[in-house]
């Protein structure tokens, strides 16, 4: 039995070009947490919108935003104190500005992942970019979307995380090691060039030409060593090309270039390795 998505979904953090708007489109092609018998992996991790809807028994999550892992390893481990911090944060502009500017000296992660979620939650349309020196620097964006998460649901992240791996990594380590029996749904950043470019919304926007070859390559090797995987990505032609031996589904609804707005034909498609034996014709 599929698991409903309003059940599981958990959004704690904003993420322009997450999944959550349309989770229900995706899920109906990807294994229930029943089906996946080894590990569900995430190596383009962002919110985890897909991974909290399926609610695996057992996985690996990684993302090369080290930032965005400091979060997710802080809330899993101090949901409590993460909590209780991000509640003392300021609730003005300046105040923003001089949580953005507070230096963490040690390692308390508790605090790095308050100050991150409370920058997330109250920066300008929940972007999440850096400068040069990995600084994030968004401009504020006010405090309408900052009490809409509490303590509870923090817990029930900390809770869902318990037996994750979570990795600071690039994906290609991470999809080498998938073994028969894991599922791999990977959401991996728009083609550069397109919107992608104009819309600065992901930490590492550098995605080159290459890095979709190198994935194209460890998806055709995972493949071989019979791991499923799941892909949504851009139906640019280039990267079709790169994936044209599997099968090719259209989303019809996207957020597209209007982070948070769905939009119709998104110019995105999910890509499978494996064929969908109840084909949803409404979709499509
Ligand atoms: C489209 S977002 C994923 C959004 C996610 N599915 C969600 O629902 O929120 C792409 C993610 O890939 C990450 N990323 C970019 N380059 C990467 C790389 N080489 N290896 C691993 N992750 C990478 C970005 O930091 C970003 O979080």
């Amino acid at each position: 039995m599929k698991i409903t998505v309003k059940e599981n979904k958990l959004n704690f953090i904003r993420y322009p070009g997450g999944k959550q708007k349309i989770l229900n489109y995706i899920l109906p092609f990807l294994p229930s947490r029943e089906e996946i018998r080894g590990n569900y992996i995430e190596p383009f991790l962002g919110s985890g919108a897909v991974f909290f809807a399926i609610d695996p028994k057992n996985a690996i999550l990684a993302d090369i935003n080290r930032e965005l892992i400091d979060l997710f390893h802080g809330i899993r481990a101090y949901p409590r104190d993460v909590w209780k911090i991000y509640k003392s944060f300021p609730q003005d502009k300046e105040g923003y500005y001089r949580i953005r500017n507070t230096k963490i000296e040690n390692d308390d992660l508790a605090f790095k992942a308050a100050k991150l979620l409370y920058l997330n939650r109250t920066c300008f349309k929940g972007m999440w970019r850096q400068n040069s020196n990995g600084t994030f620097n968004v401009g504020y964006g006010g405090q309408s979307r900052r009490w809409v998460i509490n303590e509870e649901l923090l817990i029930k992240v900390s809770e869902r995380l318990k037996n994750s791996v979570l990795l600071w990594s690039d994906f290609e380590s991470v999809i080498d090691k998938s073994k028969e029996g894991d599922f791999i749904f990977l959401d991996p950043p728009y083609k550069p060039g397109g919107r992608e470019l104009k819309h600065a919304h992901y930490a590492y926007q550098k995605f080159l030409f290459s890095d979709y070859q190198r994935l194209s390559n460890s998806l055709k090797k995972a493949t071989h060593r019979k791991v499923n995987w799941a892909m949504t990505i851009s139906s640019h032609q280039d990267i079709i090309e790169l994936f044209k031996e599997y099968y090719i589904y259209l989303i019809p609804k996207g957020t597209g270039s209007s982070p948070g707005i769905l939009r119709n034909n998104s110019g995105e498609v999910l890509i499978c390795n494996y064929k969908m034996e109840v084909y949803n014709e409404r979709f499509f």
